[in-house]
């Protein structure tokens, strides 16, 4: 089965996209085109998947382990609802997450 994540550009434009469960949401925003470096691959040490997830649908996500914390400390822009990509697994029950692209 299919589900939806939202991204939000700088612009405020939202594009909705079709992801796989079990993929990072890295994957994602990849696959769609989606300017999120993701340099060193999910290995927790460039934070240039940094994104901002809405505040509504934070809670909804396992918390982050301290190395990800870390790494939010250094990421530019980051806020309380900041998360790394990379570290975020999809499934059906994160259908309809929506993240901002710093
Ligand atoms: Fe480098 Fe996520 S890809 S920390």
């Amino acid at each position: 089965m299919a589900m939806n994540v939202r991204f939000v550009a700088r612009d405020g434009t939202i594009r909705t996209v079709v992801a796989v469960p079990g993929d990072r949401l890295l994957d994602a925003a990849q696959a769609d085109g989606q300017p999120l470096e993701g340099t060193c691959e999910g290995q927790l040490a460039c934070a240039t998947c940094h994104v901002i997830v809405d505040p509504d649908d934070f809670a909804r996500l396992p918390p982050a382990s301290e190395d990800e914390e870390d790494m939010l400390d250094l990421a530019p822009g980051a806020t309380r609802t900041s998360r790394l990509a990379c570290q975020i697994r999809l499934d059906e029950a994160l259908d309809g997450l929506t993240v901002q692209i710093p």
